[in-house]
């Protein structure tokens, strides 16, 4: 069979590692797709350095238009990121009839339903397993392995560098400020790593995720997103004492109300299979109704490991490249006719179980004002310790059972009058998953 022709746009990290896993496993990779992957073009800033890498005999541009535009390329491979020249290289190669696969998350956050609509009108492929989770083939699984279920919840670890960052901080104690600059030196996170510690890039995957669960539009303007800047390490030091570990996840699950969709710091159970997910690794579980809870865990990023997801996708891309439309695995799990439009549940609607810690002065009555206030706003403390007293200051710790966001909002915001508080209340949710 005739090779099929690629045009990478980007030989970066990613885009380096698929250049070297198609050419280190071509002719394995040949066996699996039935035909040879040939990469015929490149797009890149600096074509010398590129050509340390492709050689001579590859077409280097310094103009992604030229590789899109190109017409003996089948399939467009976006490793640039971003969602300006991205985006316009995606539509382009769409409307040119080119199949598309991308490890760009925040574009298909952000437009992924534009892009998957554009694609079906244009009966092509677009295949975005390194977008989520990296060499974890977690949209094959979702969009194939689990089909035969209605999928309950997805909870994962999506993002390395916080992972990295909070488990340098319960292991060694250090603060959020040293645990990112040890993530820096090591080269884990970006130089402005925002998107990653403001827990946005692990909104871009959950975004996905959720999708593909729920057979919803992709609706990452309407997540929940709370980061790991603000993390105490004491916080980190008493949610292990009372047998939790505080992990960045990314909650998505079907309720009456509708689909919770939210990312934040959260206590799991110390013993649990995503507490012990450590450094940089990333790992997913999916609760499906007939399979129960799965978990896929491996590198969420990095050169070899992202690209082996890239070029899986390139392996789907020459299968099933001569198949009827109609006959290929849909974008996200279900036929774009049959997405659902379940509402997004409000944060306030969220049911969750609670950690709380108060600075407060040790005196008598601290504790039964604060219990007054969780009883009347119909909060159930599950259980709680005090700190030694230093300088008449002490914290209190509660752990609630689960209780409505709304009102612990509320019940927070009314301890926060108490004359005896001593600094801002901190709240962290705890799932057992
Ligand atoms: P890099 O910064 O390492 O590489 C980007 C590449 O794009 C470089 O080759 C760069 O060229 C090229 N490029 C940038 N701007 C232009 C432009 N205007 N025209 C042509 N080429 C351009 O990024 P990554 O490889 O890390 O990331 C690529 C994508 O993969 C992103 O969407 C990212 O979110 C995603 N991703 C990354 C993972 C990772 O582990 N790094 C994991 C999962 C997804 P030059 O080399 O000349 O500078
Ligand atoms: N910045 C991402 C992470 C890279 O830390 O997981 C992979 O998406």
């Amino acid at each position: 069979m005739k090779p099929i022709k690629v045009g990478l746009l980007g030989l970066g990290v990613v885009g380096g590692g698929t250049w070297k896993v198609l050419n280190q496993n071509a002719d394995e990779i040949a066996r699996r797709a039935g035909r040879r992957i040939e990469v015929a073009a490149v797009a890149v800033r600096d074509v010398a350095k590129a050509k340390e890498l492709v050689g001579d005999h590859i077409h280097i541009t310094t103009d992604g238009m030229d590789v899109v535009l190109n017409p003996d390329i089948d399939v467009v491979v976006e490793l640039v990121g971003g969602d300006t020249l991205a985006k316009d290289w995606v539509m382009k190669a769409i409307e040119q009839g080119k199949h598309v696969v991308t490890a760009n998350k925040a574009l298909l956050a952000t437009h992924g339903n534009e892009v998957f609509a554009a694609a079906q009108k244009q009966n092509v492929m677009v295949a975005f397993e390194a977008a989520v989770a990296g060499g974890i083939p977690i949209i094959k699984a979702m969009r194939e392995g689990l089909t035969a279920n209605r999928i309950q919840w997805v909870a994962g670890i999506i993002n390395g560098t916080t992972n990295f960052i909070l488990s340098e901080m319960r292991s060694q104690g250090l603060s959020f400020a040293d645990a990112l600059a040890d993530a820096q030196r090591l080269g884990y996170a970006e130089a402005d790593p925002t998107f990653d510690i403001e827990g946005v890039d692990a909104a871009h995957k959950l975004s996905l995720l959720s999708s593909l669960a729920f057979g919803v539009p992709v609706q990452f303007d309407k997540a929940h997103i709370e980061g790991i800047t603000t993390l105490a390490a004491e916080d980190i030091a008493h949610a292990e004492r009372l047998g939790y570990t505080v992990k960045l996840l990314g909650i998505t699950r079907a309720r009456e109300q509708g689909i919770e969709l939210r990312v934040h710091p959260t206590l799991v159970p110390s013993e649990s299979m995503l507490a012990n997910v450590q450094g940089a690794m990333n790992a997913v579980m999916v609760h499906g109704d007939a399979v129960g809870s799965t978990v896929y865990y491996g590198a969420g990023a990095g050169e070899l490991p992202t690209a082996s997801a890239v070029v899986a996708d390139l392996v789907d891309v020459a299968r099933l490249v001569d198949a009827d439309h109609d006959h290929r695995v849909p974008y996200l799990a279900f036929q774009q006719n049959a997405m659902a439009d379940t509402p997004i549940m409000a944060m306030d609607d969220v049911q969750s179980a609670y950690y709380l810690r108060l600075r407060v002065e040790d005196r008598p009555g601290v504790l039964a004002d604060i219990a007054r206030i969780l009883a009347d706003t119909s909060i159930s403390i599950g259980s709680m310790f005090q700190e030694p007293a230093v300088n008449d200051e002490t914290d209190i710790i509660f752990l609630t059972h689960e209780a409505r966001e709304g009102d612990i909002l509320n019940a927070i915001l009314k301890i926060q009058t108490l004359d005896f508080v001593r600094s801002p209340v901190t709240r962290l949710r705890v799932e057992t998953l």
